[in-house]
């Protein structure tokens, strides 16, 4: 059956309705295969990118990279590449792309610069309405943590997301994630987390299911019930709920691939962290965590012990919890975006981090209350700026390594041969202007799976 006209760009309607039988099947595994097989999109004209100032390749090692191999990105100058079937064949000088493109359709990038599209491995991507007044009560002078006990915070986001139908939650969250792409990301994780009933985490699930089934964007589940104690029930009542009713139900739906805990005074404690994330092993869910925030816990050790893929925020994090992380492998996951938004200054301690061999990854936080900005070059800024980062490392943090954190290291996070061809190209002529000009979207052109999708 060929492809209707209307659904030729994006690459996942063109898989939608050619199949339903096939389609159901496939749509309904949590993994990677909730997106077309490559070898369905045969009717793909193959594609060859000329003239690029510098196609940052991050070719290199297939791991995630440490120390100074975070500063290897690996650029060709005046690069092409040839992309056939969503996926990349040749990426090289352009007067080699060139001689090899064929029949392919050839576009000219202007001398501007091409990185791998960004991967956001931290988000709250669904959520209802904002919290425009605690930003403001923040500027008054108040805490997140004064802010939460007065009726603003986490639960306030919730009230709202209950009432919202699945319908209204999908339209807000499209919005942001057309705000994503914008900014040159093309892959981020999206938790759950402001339901916090069966009935509601369904509900947010479902919608990051069906926003990944129907925009560009490429998104990773996880399961957040355990954000916060909900009002109406007491902490040890819900943490029995988490584990016996809501973890085995999405397991059960496969609805999310990974379990996040916040591991928080006044959230859940070390204790009941440990028995929420243990279940969630147990079901086959892998891991990530809230940890460190606010305060130092024992977070990070935690993390170590149970083997999780990350251990996010660790804005309080000491040497003891970086040694921890190193032992067992857990990528830090650094998000200066909520330490900026609160109106912090105490930012984790990333070149420690580095120093000590972990594999940092960066990411926004993307949620309404702690760091509003879907932006990953503001992030990589304030990576620079605020944890003195070199550029370069930053960039690493931010594609390759966030891609190895959600389990995806082979398919993206680098423009290299038989990966996805996901990129974004900028329009500057070297890509630490992405950093250096904050505040500024330098987006030019998104292509997702080969497509341009923006
Ligand atoms: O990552 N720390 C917990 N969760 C979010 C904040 C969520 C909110 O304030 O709505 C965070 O910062
Ligand atoms: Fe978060």
């Amino acid at each position: 059956m060929p492809i209707p006209e209307d659904r030729s760009n994006c690459p996942k309607q063109t898989w939608v309705g050619r199949d339903r039988r096939a389609r159901r099947g496939f749509w309904g595994k949590v993994c990677d295969g909730h997106r077309p097989p490559l070898q369905k999109n045969r009717f793909m004209k193959s594609l060859a990118l000329l003239h690029a100032s510098q196609i940052v390749t991050l070719s290199g090692p297939k791991r995630p990279r440490v120390g100074k191999e975070l500063s290897e990105l690996a650029i060709i100058h005046d690069g092409g590449m040839l992309i056939r079937d969503g996926k990349i064949d040749i990426v090289g000088p352009s007067d080699k792309i060139e001689k090899s493109a064929g029949g392919a359709k050839i576009v000219d990038l202007g001398g501007r610069a091409v990185l791998p599209g960004f991967v956001d491995a931290h988000t709250h991507l669904v959520f209802a309405g904002n919290r425009l007044n605690d930003f403001e009560r923040r500027a008054g002078g108040e805490t997140y943590e004064q802010i939460a006990k007065a009726g603003g915070g986490i639960w306030s986001t919730v009230e709202k997301t209950r009432a919202a139908s699945e319908a209204d939650l999908f339209a807000q969250a499209k919005k942001h994630a057309d705000w994503f792409l914008k900014g040159g990301t093309t892959t981020i994780e999206a938790k759950s987390g402001y339901g916090l009933t069966l009935k509601d985490e369904l509900k947010v699930l479902r919608v990051i299911r069906q926003l990944n089934e129907q925009t560009p964007l490429e998104i990773v589940p996880t399961f957040l019930g355990a954000h916060a104690v909900p009002r109406d029930t007491s902490q040890d009542k819900y943490v029995d709920l988490l584990i016996n009713e809501m973890l085995p139900r999405v397991a059960k739906e496969k609805l999310a691939e990974f379990c996040d805990v916040f591991c928080e005074r006044g959230y859940f404690n070390v204790e009941q962290s440990r028995k929420i994330l243990s279940a969630a092993k147990k079901l086959g869910l892998k891991l990530r965590g809230h940890i460190d925030q606010l305060t130092n816990s024992g977070g990070a050790k935690l993390m170590a012990e149970l083997g999780a893929t990350t251990a996010d925020h660790l804005e309080k994090t000491d040497e003891q919890g970086i040694a921890a992380l190193k032992a067992s492998s857990v990528q830090p996951v650094l998000l200066p975006g909520s330490v900026y938004a609160l109106g912090s200054t105490s930012y984790p301690r990333a070149r420690q981090m580095i120093e000590a061999g972990l594999a940092v990854v960066l990411a926004t936080d993307f949620n309404p209350g702690s760091s509003p900005t879907p932006s990953m070059p503001m992030i990589l800024s304030l990576a620079c700026t605020q944890m003195k980062m070199s550029p370069v490392e930053a960039i690493t943090a931010s594609t390759i390594n966030a891609a190895y954190s959600l389990n995806r290291g082979d398919k993206i996070g680098s423009l290299e041969l038989g990966k996805l061809a996901n990129l974004a190209v900028f329009d500057c002529e070297d890509y630490r202007e992405l950093v250096y000009w904050f505040g500024l979207p330098q987006t030019h052109a998104v292509y997702v799976r080969g497509k341009r999708i923006r």
